[in-house]
């Protein structure tokens, strides 16, 4: 059973080919970093216009390279949400009328249950059971949400960012620091490079949910730590880098970055990364969960990835690979596949909704 999976939620135009859920045929990303990078984050209206212009060759080339015609497609699997409200209409205005043309089912995917599909997309895979009931932590640009999941495929919301999202935290550190859009890339790639003990950030206390989250204050931390350090200079001679090579390396982001602020870099780093595995962890012991599921842009975060290992927590701890953990088309497929399963299906009144809740 083949579903060809679209996603156009923010900034990626994505498709792909799954059979059964579980063999990725294809998938396509385009990204539209060019068209944002230079204003340091994603602009709604260029969005719309981009993915307008890929989502045709987008999806013929996640078909051809399938080596799959309409005819052999079981579904057609949309974001319906949450996301962009124009982005999100372009894929399923899309999506509507090749499932109309050819009369094949629609079925609209929520896509926070996309991201944590990638997860269990690769598990299953691989032949892994995957042990209920589990939490799993979303962390984006858009999102940072830790869910409880049951077997079949139910959700609870345990708590969330009441501000930024993490990876949103790390987007404006890096532009306000001069470095490129989106910063979790290359902040990662710096991070390990400075001290992360050399800048105490005080950990966000949470009034109520003690499993919500907060990264607003962090960020402003690290906006008086950089007033308080005359940092022009540096971010200046950052900036010129940046028009000069639209993607430095690590050694040309170097000459330009004094220690200092590798450590500020690895200690804002540190932080975030305490705060999502601190409160990933309290939300597991609180349901007891046998499983802790990483997904999300951030689960790409390699110092992300190795605390989770060296913290031995006493349940299996799953993350995707970097190419499912950011934004792609293969985890909307994978989705969809339980509910083409349960005979589920959208009719053409599927609307984009900016704020679908995962429940
Ligand atoms: O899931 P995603 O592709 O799109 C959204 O749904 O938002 O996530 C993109 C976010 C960006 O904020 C980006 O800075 C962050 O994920 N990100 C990272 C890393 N790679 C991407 N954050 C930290 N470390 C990374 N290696
Ligand atoms: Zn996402």
């Amino acid at each position: 059973m083949r579903i060809l999976g679209i996603e156009t939620s923010c900034d990626e135009t994505a498709a792909a080919v799954v059979e059964d859920g579980t063999t990725i045929l294809s998938s396509v990303v385009a990204s539209q970093l060019d068209t944002h990078g230079k204003y340091g984050g994603v602009v709604p209206e260029l969005a719309s216009r981009e993915h307008l212009r890929a989502i045709v060759p987008v999806v013929r080339e996640a078909l051809d390279s399938a080596k799959t015609c309409l005819g052999d497609l079981a579904a057609i699997a949309v974001t319906a949400g949450p996301g962009l409200a124009g982005a999100l209409l372009v894929g399923i205005t899309y999506a509507k009328a090749l499932s109309f043309a050819r009369g094949i089912p629609l079925i609209g995917i929520n896509h926070i249950e996309g991201h944590i599909h990638a997860v269990l997309l690769e598990a299953t895979r691989e032949g892994r059971a995957i042990a209920y009931p589990a939490v799993a932590l979303v962390a984006s640009g858009g999102h940072t949400h830790l869910f409880e999941v049951r077997e079949g495929f139910a959700y609870r919301l345990l708590g969330k960012t009441r501000d930024d999202a993490a990876g949103e935290a790390y987007d404006k550190v890096a532009k306000l620091l001069g470095f490129s859009y989106p910063g979790g890339p290359v902040i990662d790639r710096l991070a390990p490079l400075g001290n992360p003990h050399a800048v105490r950030f005080t950990p966000a206390r949470m009034k109520g949910n003690p499993l919500d989250f907060s990264f607003s204050g962090l960020k402003t931390a690290v906006l008086r730590w950089v007033e308080g350090h005359d940092l022009a200079g540096e971010i200046e001679r950052r900036r010129e880098l940046l028009r000069s090579t639209p993607r430095p390396s690590v050694a040309q982001w170097m000459a330009v970055t004094p220690r200092r602020t590798l450590d500020l870099l690895a200690s804002f780093q540190r932080t975030v990364i305490d705060e999502l595995l601190r409160r990933a962890a309290a939300a597991a012991e609180k349901i007891g969960a046998e499983t802790l599921i990483v997904s999300g842009g951030v689960a790409s975060n390699s110092g992300l990835r190795a605390a989770a290992a060296e913290a031995g927590l006493p349940y299996a701890v799953l993350f995707p690979s970097p190419d499912l953990a950011t934004d792609n088309a293969a985890m909307i497929a994978a989705a969809a596949f339980p509910r083409l399963m349960r005979r589920e299906r959208d009719d053409f009144s599927l609307a984009a909704q900016a704020n679908l809740p995962l429940a």
